[in-house]
């Protein structure tokens, strides 16, 4: 199956306006001499939204820019109103946002967002024709219990409660082992593998098999150069959402690169 990789740069609380222009100005100078054959994608903290999609989209862009799509890291399930420290999805569209990441497990785990309020996040992220990188993934206890594939099941099917084939069309699944994330361990590829087909099964039992087969699966959880060829080697890992390693211009093209297969230079 022909999925094209997407590769997302999770920067979390990091990086100010300053530290985003860095970034890209490192990123870009990368990317200038090398074409990769895949997705990708930064999502900043949203203060740095109005500085990256200056950069990425304003009128001084560079050509290679646009290859490289802008992602919020969160959004409001409501419209407008008294919501104290909220962004809605209209605003976002004002700083060329295509892509929405939602249920992230610090999310999920700090904030207490639950299966409910991300399904209420999806439908809203789709209404202003965002796209979701819909995250899901379990506890190593949750693991260790045996509950994994419950787990992932509820997540599935009561996040994307309601939405429609074209919507899940346009969503991008994150399957994140919450015990994987920021602690330096990464699922084996055989683990990742096993999670995601089993994902995409779930997708196939409701929206159907063709849906399932192009519907991109990202992996997340202490993604690094060194690991993401064998992980995006994988029949059913479709690339990567990356935190900690995305922080570095260097190490997030070369983690694009060895998970695309794009021979490194020596
Ligand atoms: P990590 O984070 O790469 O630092 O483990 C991944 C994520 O939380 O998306």
């Amino acid at each position: 199956m022909n999925r094209k990789p997407i590769f997302a740069a999770n920067w979390k609380m990091n990086k100010g306006a300053q530290e985003t222009e860095d970034f890209v100005k490192g990123f870009l100078s990368r990317i200038r001499s090398q074409d990769l054959p895949a997705d990708m994608v930064i999502a900043p903290p949203f203060i740095s939204l109005p500085k990256l999609s200056e950069l990425l989209r304003g009128p001084g862009a560079e050509q290679c820019a646009q290859s490289i799509q802008i992602a919020a890291q969160n959004c409001s399930q409501f419209d407008s109103g008294a919501y104290t420290g909220e962004v809605s999805v209209l605003m976002l569209r004002e700083y060329f946002v295509h892509y929405v990441i939602i249920g992230h497990s610090e999310r999920r785990s700090i904030y207490g967002e639950t299966d409910e309020v991300i399904n209420a996040k999806l439908k809203k992220a789709r209404e202003a024709n965002l796209k979701p990188i819909f995250c899901i993934g379990e506890t190593l206890a949750e693991r260790e219990s045996g509950k994994l594939e419950s787990v992932l099941r509820t997540q599935v099917t009561d996040g994307l409660k309601g939405l429609s084939e074209k919507d899940m069309l346009d969503t991008v699944i994150a399957y994140e082992p919450v015990w994987a994330i920021g602690t330096g361990v990464t699922a084996t590829s055989e683990q990742a593998q096993e999670a995601h087909a089993f994902v995409r099964s779930l997708v196939a039992e409701i929206y159907g098999e063709d849906v399932a087969s192009k519907v991109r699966i990202q992996y997340g959880g202490s993604v690094k150069p060194g690991n993401a060829a064998e992980l995006m080697a994988c029949p059913d890992i479709d690339g990567a959402l990356i935190g900690g390693a995305s922080l570095d211009p260097q190490s997030f093209f070369e983690i694009i690169q060895n998970g695309s297969g794009v021979a490194v230079d020596a």
